[in-house]
């Protein structure tokens, strides 16, 4: 599974590059960085080599075509995300059959996710924290675009996103989401375990009280 940062914040990105897949922004994130959209996607794509999901802020297909071709001009790990709209669908089948990398966002539903996928759109990001958080279930709906998409054979990856906790990250992954967005606050908690710093401390000590230097 890719493990993506959900951040428009250049530092946080460079302080985890060697560790994560891509990165994923969206208008808010944006906004709260300070920074214009064509700038700060230009430095997080020369930042990390892998996928940068940047979105669209125009509502009509024309609009999202226009902008969506500037951002991907970037480039070529530049993804156009476009929201789970009538528009954003016809945009996305035009940039499927142009070759550029889209990700569908904003998606609450199976029946959502099936027409993303038959727009031809790279990745569909279904959004599990807020799906919970409306009553819904997160988890449930990346079983069910899973099975569907094996089902038909479907290409496009599923995008596990909004995600709130370790156990939202370890319900993509035993779901077979093909990638997951996580905010710097859950990535950061990924590789910790107390009995991993406990073992450690406990090595380290064992090894100094020989008084040895090195591995000798
Ligand atoms: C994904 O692409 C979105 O940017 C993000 O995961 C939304 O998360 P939120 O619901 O925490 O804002």
């Amino acid at each position: 599974m890719q493990i993506f940062l959900d951040t428009a914040e250049i530092s946080e990105i460079e302080a985890r590059a060697a560790l994560i897949d891509g990165v994923t922004t969206n208008p808010s994130l944006i906004a709260k960085s300070g920074a214009g959209v064509m700038e700060r996607v230009k430095e997080i794509a020369k930042t990390v080599s892998g996928p940068v999901s940047a979105e669209v802020v125009a509502t009509d297909r024309d609009g999202m075509l226009e902008e969506g071709r500037k951002l991907r001009a970037i480039g070529d790990n530049v993804v156009v995300k476009l929201p789970l709209t009538a528009a954003g669908l016809e945009a996305c089948r035009i940039f499927h059959e142009e070759g550029i990398a889209t990700n569908v966002t904003l998606c609450f539903s199976l029946n959502q996710a099936l027409m993303a996928a038959k727009a031809g759109a790279t990745f569909i990001s279904p959004f599990i924290g807020r799906l919970d958080d409306a009553g819904g279930d997160g988890v449930k709906l990346l079983e069910d675009i899973r099975a569907v998409y094996d089902q038909y054979g479907f290409e496009t990856s599923i995008l596990a996103a909004s995600l709130r906790s370790l156990k939202h990250v370890e319900d993509a992954a035993l779901t077979g989401s093909d990638a997951a967005t996580l905010p710097v606050k859950i990535f950061d908690q990924l590789i910790n375990h107390p009995q991993t710093d406990l073992g450690l401390d406990a090595f380290m000590a064992d090894w100094k009280a020989t008084g040895r230097e090195g591995l000798v």
